[in-house]
């Protein structure tokens, strides 16, 4: 048993390890390759910015700025996070680099780690991984909200995600004839029925009355269902908007619920926001979270820009996976080169860089083991073959090479053997 280490990784945070990185990078390569085939360059941002970014963006009143940042003074003070998310970063970004010039609307994807100070439990960590896409500039057509949409739903479906559910709202803009005019409608509401809602829910009455409809206490369920919706308060531009957008996913065949209630945990957003659940989750279920977010550009400074954007909780994408039995089998070697005497050693050392070099894998023992040993140790790491090279084999120029599924042995000259292995491999 191996003893327990002094040192362990810190809560919230863990070490990935193979097999399971085998997956990790599948999800990013099917990632990489559906997002391009929709038009998607990476970017790159570090994961270290002022803190200021994301109390503008994000906002400081939600729970991620408020309670969850690692934050610090910088040696010159000024005040530095780790980011919690990177919608943010990329509308940096986008304003740093001018890309206002660059032919609109610039589409970008990211992945990478990303930093909140929640209650770690299943689906939930301290450090966790995102693959994010954002639409920048050009306009708003609801045609572009389909598409990333559907982006995300082609994805899903190439990885065959269990059970994936795509939600969608319109939480309207921010003007009295619109989402203001509605949430002074839901505040009254929430008054009336105080009462029966617990202490947090009743908190948000007053600083974000939302978030109340996020919630998934079950007394209060009943009472929410009574509230009013924000379907019903939508000025025209925002109904049309969402009309169409539902409109275009339907042209797409992407499969859609509508969720009320559905308003997301970050200031940033109007109109369009979605979710995507999938199975194996319990009650960590959102795998995707996203939305539209015209403004934010220009709040951090920038020129009015239209923007749309989602981010995959990669971690959860991989778990889901895992549920539904999709790890890959852990990896073995094509090759186990058993070698035994110093002409051998030489041969093996040839031997293996060849083989290497035409993409199959080779296990070279470091040290002379014996045949025995080294047949032990090559079916203990799921190798296919065995090559057996000692002395006689190397003077005489014939390799055996060991099926270890059967036991069966075939001889073959150094040229012969590759071509076998590539044709049989
Ligand atoms: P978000 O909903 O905060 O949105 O996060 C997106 C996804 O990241 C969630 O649906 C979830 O899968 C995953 N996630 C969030 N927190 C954690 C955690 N502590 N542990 C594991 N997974 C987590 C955003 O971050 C927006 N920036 C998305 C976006 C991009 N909107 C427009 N563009």
């Amino acid at each position: 048993m191996a003893s327990k280490s002094k040192f362990q990784a810190i809560r919230g945070t863990r070490d990935l390890l193979p097999p399971e990185t085998a997956l990790w990078n599948r999800v990013e390569e099917t990632a990489r390759s559906v997002f391009a085939a929709f038009g998607f360059g990476e970017i790159r941002p570090p994961v270290l910015e002022p803190t200021e970014l994301f109390a503008r963006a994000v906002g400081g009143d939600t729970d991620i700025v408020a309670k969850e940042m690692y934050t610090f003074a910088d040696r010159d003070e000024s005040s530095t996070s780790l980011r919690p998310e990177a919608t943010a970063s990329v509308c940096r970004a986008y304003i740093e680099h001018g890309m206002q010039q660059l032919p609109l609307p610039v589409k970008l994807y990211y992945m990478g780690p990303m930093f909140r100070r929640e209650r770690p439990q299943k689906g939930r960590y301290r450090q966790f991984y995102q693959i994010g896409a954002e639409v920048l500039g050009g306009s708003d057509a609801p045609a572009i909200d389909a598409e990333v949409m559907e982006m995300v739903m082609t994805y899903f479906g190439k990885l065959e995600l269990p059970g994936a559910q795509l939600e969608i709202n319109s939480i309207g803009h921010n003007a009295d004839n619109c989402r203001r005019g509605y949430v002074a409608r839901l505040k009254a509401a929430l008054e009336k029925v105080k009462d029966q809602l617990g202490a947090d829910s009743r908190r948000r009455i007053e600083s974000n009355p939302l978030r109340v409809l996020d919630s998934k206490l079950e007394p209060e369920q009943a009472v929410i269902q009574t509230l009013p919706r924000i379907a019903d308060c939508l000025c025209d531009e925002c109904k049309s908007h969402y009309a169409a957008v539902k409109h275009q996913l339907e042209m797409r065949g992407v499969l859609y619920r509508e969720n009320w209630r559905l308003v997301r945990g970050l200031d940033y957003y109007m109109r369009t926001t979605f979710e995507i659940t999938a199975a194996g989750l319990g009650s960590q279920n959102a795998v995707c979270g996203g939305g539209r977010y015209d403004g934010l550009v220009e709040l951090l400074g920038g020129p009015p820009t239209k923007g749309i954007g989602f981010a995959i909780g990669e971690d959860r994408l991989v778990l889901s996976l895992e549920e539904a039995g999709k790890l890959p089998a852990a990896p073995g070697r094509d090759v186990y080169i058993a070698w035994m005497g110093e002409h051998a050693r030489a041969t093996a050392i040839r031997a293996a860089k060849t083989l290497r070099s035409a993409g199959i894998s080779a296990e070279l023992p470091p040290v002379e083991q014996k045949f025995g040993k080294a047949l032990e140790r090559a079916s203990k790491l799921n190798s296919r073959y065995a090559l057996i090279l000692g002395d006689n084999e190397v003077v005489e120029g014939s390799w055996a090479l060991k099926t270890l599924a059967d036991g069966t042995q075939q001889k073959f000259t150094e040229s012969e053997l590759l071509d076998f292995l590539k044709r049989s491999l």
